[in-house]
């Protein structure tokens, strides 16, 4: 049974979804004939999981009969709107709009995803096929960090989600059933390169260099202070906020230093909770980007992996 399920998402949907699939360029993109709705109870886990709120802006990329900027509209107040190519759907989508009374807070635009601002969106929703959503990742990766990404069925490849689940779909194709993945991805702040951080230890403002690696949301890196390295551990990146450790000797003790704070460009700015043998405190810290005041020489092994 499980077998049959997985072949069908595998092979029949991607058939019936779309007969001709992006290749990077909205040019080589066709309308999907025909469409396949996601089921109700699968509109809410998507919601669910992308924490939609009434302060959200929501963008369904190929928006079908919009049942899910509507649902998120009549359910939370949440503004946005939906794209899709074929025009049947954008009527049905209206349609479903001014039947729920919700056509003060959404809108359906005849438009290619791939042509579409996606500037204002907090929350962007997607039920397109693989191939689809690795079209649109440079473009996604590009959105204000903290962006929601909520994907039904379909991953982004070595784009890791930042959380997932599978259910029961009973009336997914048309009532035949089957089950539904739904993915969330968390916009990542990019990070990766030299920064130069201060903070106060025992009264003094220290200069410690910081070298992040970084791939999608996933951190590592080093730090040098007082010439000595220190391998950067537990990192840990959601949207713009950051946390990460290590320990190094500071006026000839061991300092644990922890890490917490929040990326805005190329500055950033939090606390770190100083821990060791002769000492314990809560100080404030920014960074900035060494590029933007001198330049740091990379520290041994120093490589940017972005995306
Ligand atoms: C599987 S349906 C999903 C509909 C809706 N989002 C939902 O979850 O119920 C995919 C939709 O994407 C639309 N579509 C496919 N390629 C598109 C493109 N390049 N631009 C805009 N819409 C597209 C199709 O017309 C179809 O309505």
């Amino acid at each position: 049974m499980q077998r049959l399920r997985m072949v069908v998402k595998a092979v029949l949907l991607p058939l019936a979804m779309v007969t001709a699939i992006a290749a990077g360029h909205a040019a080589d993109v066709r309308p999907s004939v025909p469409y396949v709705p996601t089921p109700q109870a699968v509109v809410d886990r998507m919601l669910a999981m992308g924490r939609v709120t009434a302060q959200d802006y929501l963008i369904d990329l190929g928006s079908g009969d919009g049942r899910i900027v509507v649902t998120a509209a009549k359910k939370f107040g949440t503004r946005g709107f939906g794209v899709d190519l074929n025009p049947v759907r954008i009527t049905e989508a209206n349609d479903n709009a001014r039947r729920n009374d919700v056509t003060d807070k959404v809108g359906f635009y005849q438009r290619d995803l791939f042509e579409t601002d996606l500037s204002q969106a907090t929350v962007i929703t997607m039920y397109l096929l693989p191939r689809v959503n690795l079209a649109l990742r440079p473009k996604l990766l590009e959105l204000k960090p903290g962006t929601r990404l909520v994907s039904h069925d379909f991953d982004m490849g070595d784009w890791k989600a930042d959380e997932s689940l599978r259910m029961d779909a009973a009336d997914k194709f048309s009532g035949a059933g089957g089950d539904s993945d739904v993915y969330l991805w968390i916009v990542p702040a990019r990070i990766a390169g030299a920064w130069r951080v201060q903070l106060p230890v025992s009264g003094k403002s220290q200069t410690y260099e910081i070298s992040f690696e970084q791939q999608y949301q996933q951190v590592s890196g080093a730090a040098r202070v007082n010439s000595r390295m220190a391998k950067i551990e537990g990192a840990k990146l959601r949207g713009d906020e950051l946390t990460f450790m290590f320990s190094a000797e500071v006026n000839g003790t061991m300092v644990k230093h922890e890490f917490s704070g929040r990326v805005s460009g190329n500055e950033m700015t939090g606390q770190v909770a100083l821990s060791g043998s002769r000492m314990a405190a809560r100080v404030e810290w920014t960074a900035e980007r060494a590029a933007r005041t001198a330049a740091i020489p990379p520290l041994a092994g120093e490589r940017n992996v972005v995306y």
